[in-house]
């Protein structure tokens, strides 16, 4: 099992370049089900998560070609399966996102239900409530969730969310667009890779409106088209990247980035103490302020407020912030494991309940830590970055799933980062 070994204390400084977003590439593979047609995806992240789902599409008999390897030529004109297996399922939950568009195009879909994660129970009711609404019969059978829509297809309906689910809100609207007549979703997600989503499945022929609001509107279509699509940029690695400059007290160019979809974290860390310039419509320019880090509290919320996918690397920076800040996690119920891990290397933080109280500024010491999930691994690798001494993360594996080439991103802005592959160290 990889582990990164990192030498802390030194200030990050250079240019990092964002790669594709994981949580868009993975609906807008997923999309490509919807049609015989070839739909070419650029901007692939190359990220465990996205071949894991190339293998899904493919285990269906769907052709994957990447003529470069951040570019997919998708062609779903033979697919013969309509079952995403338990041992596929069980290592990564998007694969319910084959859900909606097999319902959708084949009437029939089998989707191994996903077990919880480190995170969370993470269950999927809101998606499969929302196929009934759209006419499917659903039911449970030996732990697969087996969909089937009646006789004529999908029929579109008024859909509501008594939750904001990004995946549940993606996964509907790929099972609405081939529907027939209107379907509206409300209090919808309104993620940027919901847009993203919305885009490539109009740029394929559906009539989607509204995507990005709490309601979205979907006129169902006969049938949809092949197309090529250019993935955003991913907000969340961005994120990471602005508090690694922070916490290191150095200063990074961040480019290729869209700091229109994370303004509720730039505001936030803004207020904490980092100085974020905007150089144009895709750089960013980070640095620490000369007054140092000041303890600032925050509540995780659906988009477009402050998202919980940067709360554990929110945690980090906190650390390093003079005074108390309390990290409020209202999304998911178990997503505080990376605290136990920073606290073993001298930060100060308690836990009550969905609430972590953040005690600083503490001196964090390097130390043996474990990854526990894709974000949590992320936090342990910028509190590495700014501890003193060495700091061994085990079960690297996590982060592999959702950052493109971390290491060799932070190495070259000078990180003392290294993946030791069992026995060879490496800095790719
Ligand atoms: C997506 O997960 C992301 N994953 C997650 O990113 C992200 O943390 C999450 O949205 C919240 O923003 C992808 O996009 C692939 P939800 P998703 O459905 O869709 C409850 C990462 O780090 N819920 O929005 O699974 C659920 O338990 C990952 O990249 C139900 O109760 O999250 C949670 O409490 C981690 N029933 C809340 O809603 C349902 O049917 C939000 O979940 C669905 C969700």
């Amino acid at each position: 099992m990889d582990k990164f070994l990192i030498r802390g204390g030194k200030a990050l400084r250079g240019k990092i370049a964002i790669s594709g977003a994981k949580n868009s590439a993975l609906p807008c593979l997923a999309a490509a089900l919807l049609t015989p047609e070839t739909v070419i995806l650029h901007n692939v992240p190359y990220v465990k998560d996205l071949i894991t789902q190339r293998r899904l599409l493919e285990d269906l008999g769907a052709t994957v070609l990447t003529p470069e390897l951040r570019t997919h030529k998708i062609t779903a004109s033979n697919i013969e399966i309509f079952e995403a297996p338990y041992e596929l399922v069980k290592t990564m939950r998007a694969s319910v996102l084959a859900l909606g568009p097999l319902l959708a195009r084949f009437g029939q879909a089998k989707v191994s239900l996903p077990g919880g994660c480190a995170i969370g129970t993470r269950p999927i009711d809101l998606h499969l409530k929302a196929f009934e609404k759209l006419g499917a019969v659903v039911s449970l059978e030996a732990g697969n969730v087996v969909a089937r829509a009646p006789e004529g297809g999908l029929v579109g309906a008024e859909i509501y969310f008594e939750k904001v689910t990004v995946t549940g809100t993606e996964n509907v609207m790929m099972a609405a667009v081939l529907a027939k007549g209107k379907t509206k979703i409300f209090n919808a997600a309104r993620e940027p890779e919901i847009e993203d989503l919305a885009e490539l499945l109009n740029k394929m022929g559906a009539r989607i409106k509204g995507a990005g609001t709490e309601t979205i509107e979907i006129e169902g279509v006969e049938g949809l088209n092949g197309a090529e699509h250019t993935i955003i940029p991913d907000r969340i690695e961005t994120g990471t990247f602005i508090i690694a400059a922070a916490i290191t007290n150095g200063e990074i160019e961040i480019t290729g980035c869209r700091p229109d979809h994370l303004h509720a974290v730039i505001e936030k860390l803004r207020s904490a103490g980092v100085e974020i310039e905007e150089l144009n419509q895709s750089t960013l320019l980070v640095k620490c302020s000369k007054n140092g880090l000041v303890a600032k509290d925050v509540t995780t919320e659906p988009h477009p407020l402050f998202p919980t996918d940067m709360q554990a690397q929110y945690m980090a920076l906190m650390t390093q912030a003079e005074g108390v800040s309390i990290i409020n996690e209202t999304i998911f119920e178990n997503r505080f494991m990376h605290a136990s891990e920073l606290i073993r290397m001298g930060a100060n933080i308690q836990i009550s309940g969905n609430k972590a109280i953040v005690r600083g500024k503490t001196n964090l010491a390097g130390a043996p830590v474990q990854a526990s999930d894709l974000r949590a691994s992320a936090s342990l690798v910028l509190a590495g970055l700014c501890a003193s001494g060495e700091t061994l993360i085990d079960r690297v594996y996590h982060i592999d799933r959702g950052y493109e080439n971390i290491v060799k991103k932070l190495s070259s802005v000078g990180a003392k980062i290294e993946r030791i592959t069992d026995s060879v160290a490496t800095t790719a």
